[in-house]
């Protein structure tokens, strides 16, 4: 599939998707167009297109995941694919098999796309490089998780029309966000303003040399941004405590209906789940009229089909 813009023909060429700060925002706004294309397959009374028919897709997933999996096999579904479901517990990863010899033994089988998500950091860099079928990132470590940050900035996009000059705030656990780092390549990418809030002690290391900007109050931020993504505190991820108290942390950082007050009207509210509701957001804030969270996860299907779609045909092309 090749789109006009500008006069000149694009044509996506990527066999995978890793990660969103290799990607252009030509790139990423071809994926964002395709996904618009696919959206109206799952309001049929028939919710299939035939693109991906005889192509097997496996979901290797070694940690935990409700939307992202679940997405993703819809995704797989609606374009045809028969889809395996993998999970470390009842694999023979148990038995101690490698993550490679698990990855090989699946490509034997004739499997085309895998997805994967993993605890460790470069693990899809590293499965692209010694199987041959596509590699779709669907979380890796603290690095990126480059299909939310795609839905996040699709999702927007549905709104706002454009992120070029939007001034987006990402609250919180940054540091052990996968999901922060995909949205700020999307979203810079893309023309937005973003602004990473959240304590010291949650911050990356080298966050001057990222392409945001850096608050440690929401208070300053709260009245003049048109986007506000709430993190989830990564309890599972952080040692020694990062805060003094879950009290204190949501005192200054919880998107609470009194903060809301003083934000714009027309402020969109994004959280990429699972919530900690009443840690860093109110339920009448997660649940209220500025929020899109629910959204989000719906929009994550055509995303993801096109993600799925578009690997599929480059590695047609460069088999
Ligand atoms: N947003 C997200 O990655 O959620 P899951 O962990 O449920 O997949």
């Amino acid at each position: 599939m090749a789109l006009i813009r500008k006069g000149k023909q694009f044509k996506w060429h990527r066999k995978h998707l890793l990660g969103l700060r290799e990607l252009s925002a030509e790139e990423i706004t071809y994926i964002l167009d395709t996904a618009e294309g696919f959206e109206q397959i799952s309001t049929r009374s028939v919710k299939k297109a035939p693109p991906l028919r005889g192509k097997v897709v496996v979901n290797l997933f070694f940690e935990d995941s409700t939307r992202t999996r679940n997405s993703f096999a819809l995704a797989a579904n609606r374009l045809s694919a028969d889809v395996i479901e993998f999970t470390q517990k009842s694999s023979s990863v148990s038995k101690g098999e490698t993550l490679l010899d698990t990855a090989k033994n699946l490509e034997a089988m004739g499997i085309d796309i895998v997805v994967i998500r993993h605890s460790a950091g470069g693990v899809p860099k590293f499965l692209s490089r010694n199987v041959n079928a596509s590699i779709v990132n669907a979380g890796d470590g603290y690095c990126e998780h480059p299909t939310q940050g795609l839905l996040d900035v699709y999702t927007i996009r549905k709104i706002k029309k454009s992120l070029e000059g939007l001034k987006i705030a990402i609250v919180g656990d940054i540091a052990h966000s996968r999901v922060a780092r995909s949205d700020m390549w999307a979203m810079t990418k893309l023309g937005a303003i973003v602004y990473f809030v959240g304590p010291p002690t949650l911050m990356p290391s080298q966050v001057s040399q990222l392409p945001v900007k850096v608050s440690y109050s929401l208070d300053d931020v709260i009245e003049e941004v048109d986007v506000i993504n709430m993190l989830r505190i990564q309890f599972e991820r952080l040692g020694a405590s990062s805060f003094p108290s879950i009290r204190e942390y949501s005192h200054y950082f919880g998107l609470t209906v009194e903060r809301m007050k003083r934000a714009k009207k027309d402020i969109i509210v994004m959280h990429p789940g699972p919530i900690n509701r009443g840690l860093e957001i109110e339920s009448e804030v997660a649940d209220g009229s500025n929020s899109v969270i629910l959204n989000q996860v719906t929009n994550g299907i055509a995303v993801r089909m096109a993600v799925l779609f578009l690997v599929n045909q480059a590695a047609a092309i460069t088999d």
